[in-house]
C-alpha cells in the first residue's frame, strides 16, 4: 500500500508527484502522468505579474479543463502583495492548492529575485509565504512550498525556511536536493531533505534525480519523506509513476510497457496537446515530447531528426504511428534497458558525503 499524504483537506491517491516543469507539465502532460500513476501534479509556474495574466501563454498554463482535482497551481514572484493577488486570482479560476516556487534557478526568474533567489532573503521569503497563506486562508485553500536546499553550499537554509513556513501555515514542503548555485549540475543530496523531514510535522516531499523505482524507494527510506517528486525522468516515460507504484507496493519491477500501449498513450497525448495549443504551436511544442518518447529506443535518434522536419500535426501522428508500428513488429515491449538497471546510482549511499565523493570521482 502506498502512503497517501494530505495537503490540507485533500488526501492524495498516492505519494508520487510529478514535478512542475515549465514548458513540459502542461495540462495534457499532467493528465497523462496522473493516468499512468502519479498521485499529484502541480501546474507550471504562473507569473504574479498582472500585466501578463491575459497573455495566451499564461491562460494556457492556467487551463485545467477536465483535470482531476485537487488542482494545484504554482506561482512565482518577488513581491508579497503581488504574490497574494496572484494566489487569489488563481483560486478564483479554480486552483484548489497554491504552490509557491522558491526552487527555480532559471535566470529569468532569479534576475527578478524570484524562484530560489528568494532563499537568499529569508525575511522577504517569509513575507511572501505569509501573504500568500493569508490570501488563501479565507477560501480554505492550502499553500505548499517548493524550494532547493539553499542558495549555495555554504548557505543551506532550507531547514530554517521550512520551519518558518510551517509556522506560517504552509501545508506541505518539497525540497529539491540541490542548491541554487548548482543549477542542475552535480547530484542531488538527501541529507538536507531528511533534516527538513525530521524537523517538520507537515508532509515533506523529496525531489531530485529520482529516476527509477529503486531510487524512489531508497530516497523514501533514507529521508523518511512522505512522498517523492519526479521531473526529468518522467519526460517521455510518464509510466515511471506506475513502475514506482508497483515496485513500492510489491517489491517487484514491472516489465517495460508494451509498444502498442506506449503508442496509444503517446498519440492520445499528442491529440490532447494539439487541441490545447492549436496546429502550428502544437506541432512545434510536441516535438520535444516525441523526441523524449523515442530516446533510448533503437533508431530513436534518427527518427527524432526526421520527425523534426515534419511541418504538420497530421504528419507527426502518421510518422509516429508508423515508427511504433514497425517497432511493435519486432518487440512486444519497449526495448529499453530496464529502468532498474539504468538507475544512475545503484550505490545505496545517499549521504551528502558519498554524493560529494561520487562527484569528485
Ligand atoms: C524543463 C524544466 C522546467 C522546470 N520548471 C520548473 C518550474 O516552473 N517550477 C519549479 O518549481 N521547478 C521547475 N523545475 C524543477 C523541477 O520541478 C525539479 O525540481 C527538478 O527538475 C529536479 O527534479 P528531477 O531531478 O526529478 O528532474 C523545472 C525543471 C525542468 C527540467
Amino acid at each position: 500500500m502506498l502512503a497517501r499524504p494530505r495537503i490540507g483537506p485533500f488526501e492524495l491517491p498516492n505519494n508520487l508527484f510529478v514535478a512542475p516543469m515549465a514548458g513540459v507539465t502542461d495540462r495534457p502532460f499532467r493528465q497523462l502522468c496522473r493516468r499512468l500513476g502519479a498521485g499529484h501534479a502541480v501546474s507550471e509556474m504562473v507569473t504574479s505579474r498582472k500585466d501578463l495574466w491575459n497573455s495566451l501563454k499564461t491562460s494556457r498554463r492556467a487551463n485545467h479543463e477536465g483535470e482531476p482535482g485537487p488542482i494545484a497551481v504554482q506561482i512565482a514572484g518577488t513581491d508579497a502583495a503581488m504574490m497574494a493577488e496572484a494566489a487569489a486570482y488563481n483560486v478564483d479560476r479554480g486552483a484548489q492548492i497554491i504552490d509557491i516556487n522558491m526552487g527555480c534557478p532559471a535566470k529569468k526568474v532569479c534576475n527578478k529575485w524570484a524562484g530560489s533567489a528568494l532563499m537568499q532573503d529569508e525575511a522577504l521569503a517569509l513575507q511572501i509565504i505569509e501573504a500568500v497563506v493569508a490570501a488563501c486562508a479565507p477560501q480554505g485553500v492550502p499553500v505548499t512550498l517548493k524550494m532547493r536546499t539553499g542558495w549555495c553550499a555554504a548557505e543551506k537554509n532550507a531547514l530554517t525556511i521550512a520551519r518558518a513556513a510551517e509556522s506560517a501555515g504552509v501545508a506541505l514542503v518539497t525540497v529539491h536536493g540541490r542548491t541554487r548555485e548548482q543549477g542542475y549540475s552535480g547530484l542531488a543530496e538527501y541529507d538536507t531533505v531528511a533534516a527538513v523531514k525530521a524537523a517538520l510535522k507537515i508532509p515533506v516531499v523529496a525531489n531530485g534525480d529520482i529516476d527509477s523505482p529503486h531510487k524512489a524507494r531508497q530516497v523514501l527510506a533514507y529521508t523518511g519523506a512522505d512522498a517523492v517528486m519526479v521531473g526529468r525522468a518522467a519526460q517521455g516515460r510518464p509510466w515511471i509513476f506506475a513502475e514506482i507504484a508497483h515496485f513500492l507496493s510489491t517489491g517487484e519491477t514491472l516489465p517495460a510497457p508494451r509498444v502498442a500501449d506506449a503508442r496509444a498513450w503517446l498519440i492520445e497525448h499528442l491529440h490532447d496537446h494539439y487541441s490545447l495549443y492549436g496546429e502550428l504551436t502544437g506541432m512545434r511544442s510536441a516535438r520535444k515530447h516525441i523526441g523524449w518518447a523515442v530516446q533510448g529506443l533503437p533508431g530513436g535518434d534518427a527518427f527524432r531528426r526526421a520527425m523534426n522536419q515534419l511541418e504538420s500535426c497530421e504528419a507527426q501522428v502518421e510518422a509516429l504511428n508508423q515508427w511504433f508500428g514497425s517497432l511493435a513488429e519486432q518487440h512486444e515491449r519497449l526495448p529499453y534497458l530496464p529502468l532498474a538497471e539504468t538507475a544512475a546510482n545503484d550505490d545505496n549511499d545517499l549521504t551528502e558525503e558519498a554524493t560529494t565523493r561520487r562527484l569528485l570521482a
